[in-house]
């Protein structure tokens, strides 16, 4: 029996792992695919014509869990017309970098030249190092340039580094003879960058992926469970479809559209490996406390007086972890 079960759950990790390749569409990530072709074709015809017209971008703005790395790479990677960097290919239409740690102009030239397949010695200044990517950037044809988690160049930097930032990215997008457009995406403290300058402000379209909550998304949120609940080909009980649950399901995503569909996934695939048929509260509570270890008490999905629960910490989406008892709950 026990070598005979072994393709079920292979099924179920399939299943499983097509559920979490889902990708559900939202507001901004519409805008964003909208703006971008904009920009896109923009591009290509100043490009054709010669034109110096500088270039122009746009910015996804969220907390860490709204889902700007996931509709960034949903917008690049299902694209059906850019040509993505690729080896042995010439042209490279947009390049794309999550900012290295320690965040630094240099460290962010030097692995773009990497990526464009010039390596080059860390022993060049920052201002080098730039020269040459633009030139670079020219000679594989590069439209854009994609900076995920850009506020890190920004943030607790003093003021000739934040300097030295915004009139780098300003230069790409400026360049006479190949402008660049930008796209940032980013926390708050990334607006904090844009807002710094007139002319970046003016050069980027500004998307935001705003947070959920009951009052705004209360039935985009129970729209979203629903299908992926019957993706799953599960039967949700009558209490998960109490907006009581529904709250609570918000709170345990930390308010953030991601983490929300994040938390919806773990309690479907609780029930999944169960080969339960129907979707419970317990399997959404069973999820929560595999992912945490907390006691119930701390469980958004058990707890009475769960607005207070504060999930970002208990979680360690947040760097600092104290899950030190609620009064009442020692
Ligand atoms: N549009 C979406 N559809 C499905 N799942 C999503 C979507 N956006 C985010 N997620 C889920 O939320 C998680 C967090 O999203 P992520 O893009 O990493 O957020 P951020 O980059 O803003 O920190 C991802 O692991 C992904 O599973
Ligand atoms: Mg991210």
């Amino acid at each position: 029996m026990t070598n005979d079960s072994r393709p079920q759950p292979e099924a179920v990790d399939i299943q499983i792992a097509r559920l979490r390749d889902l990708f559900v569409a939202h507001h901004a990530s519409d805008e964003l695919r909208l703006s971008f072709d904009r920009r896109l074709r923009e591009r290509r015809a100043a490009t054709q014509l010669g034109s110096r017209i500088k270039a122009r971008g746009l910015a996804l703005v969220g907390a860490s869990g709204s889902g700007k790395t996931t509709a960034m790479d949903r917008l690049f990677d299902t694209h059906p017309d850019l040509i993505l960097a690729e080896e042995g290919r010439e042209t490279a239409e947009v390049l794309r970098l999550q900012v290295p740690s320690p965040a630094s102009l240099k460290n962010v030239g030097t692995e773009l030249l990497h990526g464009l397949g010039y390596p080059l010695s860390r022993d060049k200044s920052a201002a080098i190092i730039w020269t040459q990517v633009r030139q670079f950037l020219r000679a594989r044809k590069t439209l854009f340039l994609h900076l995920d988690e850009a506020q890190d160049l920004y943030v607790s930097k003093g003021v000739k580094a934040r300097n030295d930032v915004v009139n780098t990215l300003k230069s790409l997008m400026n360049d006479r003879d190949w402008p660049v457009g930008l796209v940032l995406s980013g926390t708050h403290d990334l607006l904090e960058m844009i807002n710094s300058d007139a002319q970046l402000r003016r050069r980027l379209h500004v998307i935001h992926l705003n947070p959920v909550s009951w009052a705004s998304h209360g039935a985009d949120v129970s729209q979203i469970l629903a299908g992926l609940i019957a993706k799953a080909g599960l039967r949700p009980t009558e209490q998960v479809q109490l907006d009581e649950f529904l709250k609570r399901l918000i709170h345990a995503g930390g308010n953030e559209f991601g983490l929300i569909i994040e938390m919806s996934l773990g309690g479907i695939e609780e029930a999944l490996y169960s080969k339960d048929l129907q979707l419970t509260v317990e399997h959404f509570a069973a999820s929560f406390r595999r992912k945490t270890g907390c006691i119930p008490a701390f469980n958004p999905f058990l707890a009475e007086d769960f607005q207070r629960i504060d999930v970002r910490k208990i979680i360690g989406w947040d760097a600092s972890l104290d899950p030190s008892l609620p009064e009442g709950h020692q």
